[in-house]
């Protein structure tokens, strides 16, 4: 055995801790991050999933996603549809267009929908509320909004309109790539968005970038712990992938699949009871079948592409984005192809937090 490797010890006390919803510490967590040697990873791989089986179930849960306007008041470093990118077609659906594309869904087994935009003030407080309103009357879905910050009066507004989840990633806890990455941001107002969010008993999403420039292995370690710190009830990860219109376009160093999974993998162990999607990050060019492995290594939700087709081309916050090409309900029937293949099911329901003592 290699210095490197994991000890019989180690897997044992990490194996009972985590099935009984332990934290681990953040060396244990450098630990996991850094074996490379097949056995472990194995090893890794196979606990995460059990740890997935046993907390969340063998349903896949699916959130229908509506990139509705690529319109964006921020600056974000990394973001393909940052507000000072030219090179990029802006579009904005109407409320009736998307409305009608979310009518679409049920029949194909979705149960939620997923309302994602740049900041885009055109959809204010009212209007978004609006638009809340009217896919609650005319339909049964659970509504999660993804809209960037706002303050603690409009999202308990959009509460009130329907709206059952929020997600808004911290992106990094390292305080100074934050700052470094965000011209328009603050990480303590960011963090304060989340627990606001929290507060009001919006079910929660957060999470954070793998690989962003600047960042450690134990940046990661206190990624995953945040997770857990902040009592996510859903976690959404992916790697940094460099666009060439930002000002990040030259970071040629770009995380691995495998580096990429085990951190999936980790963060499953980490936070066993949360909502954790097989991002479509994980399957950009050139990592093709990434989102397969990621639902076999810990994620138990998956987010079909519903947004129009001709929309998809201006909506690539990163190069190389699965699904572009496709349209319409192509997405959805690939999503319940994949699930069958993998011998799970398609949840059924609205698939809510299981964290069920905050309600
Ligand atoms: N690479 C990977 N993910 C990105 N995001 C934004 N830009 C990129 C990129 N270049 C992620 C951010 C954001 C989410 C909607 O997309 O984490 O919160
Ligand atoms: Fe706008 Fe979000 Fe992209 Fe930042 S990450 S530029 S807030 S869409
Ligand atoms: Fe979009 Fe397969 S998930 S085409």
């Amino acid at each position: 055995m290699s210095e490197d490797s994991l000890s019989e010890i180690f897997k044992a006390e990490t194996e009972s801790k985590v099935l009984r919803n332990q934290s681990l510490s953040e060396d244990e967590i450098v630990s996991l991050l850094m074996s490379e040697e097949p056995r472990d990873v194995n090893w890794l791989y196979d606990l995460a999933d059990r740890v997935r089986a046993r907390f969340m179930g063998d349903a896949v849960f699916l959130r229908g996603i509506i990139e509705f306007s690529n319109y964006c008041r921020k600056n974000c470093f990394y973001c393909g549809i940052r507000r000072d990118n030219r090179r990029l077609k802006r579009y904005r659906m109407t409320v009736d267009e998307i409305v009608r594309t979310a009518i679409e869904m049920e029949p194909l087994g979705i149960t939620t929908v997923v309302l994602q935009s740049g900041e885009d003030m055109r959809f204010n407080r009212d209007l978004t509320g609006e638009l809340i309103r009217r896919i609650k009357a005319e339909t049964d879905l659970a509504v999660t909004l993804s809209l960037g910050e706002r303050n603690r009066e409009t999202y308990e507004y959009w509460r009130d309109c329907g709206t059952d989840r929020y997600l808004i990633r911290f992106e990094t806890s390292n305080r100074d790539v934050f700052r470094a990455l965000h011209p328009d941001d603050d990480y303590d107002k960011r963090l304060n968005c989340i627990r606001n969010l929290k507060d009001l008993g919006v079910q929660t999403g957060s999470g954070f970038m793998i690989g962003l420039p600047g960042t450690t292995i134990e940046d990661i370690a206190h990624d995953i712990l945040l997770c857990r710190e902040l009592n996510l009830d859903m976690i959404g990860i992916g790697p940094f992938i460099p666009h060439p219109d930002t000002p990040l376009s030259q970071v040629g160093k770009r995380p691995g699949l495998e580096f990429c999974l085990r951190v999936l993998a980790v963060t499953r162990l980490v936070n066993p009871d949360a909502h954790i999607p097989a991002t479509t990050a994980f399957d950009a060019h050139p990592h093709k079948g990434g989102r397969q492995l990621a639902l076999q290594r810990g994620a138990n939700v998956f987010m079909p592409n519903m947004t129009p087709q001709k929309y998809r081309q201006s909506y690539q916050l990163y190069p190389g984005k699965a699904c572009v090409d496709e349209g319409g309900a192509q997405c959805a029937y690939c999503t319940q192809w994949r699930i069958d293949i993998l011998g799970r099911t398609i949840g059924e329901g609205p698939g809510h937090t299981i964290k069920l003592q905050k309600f």
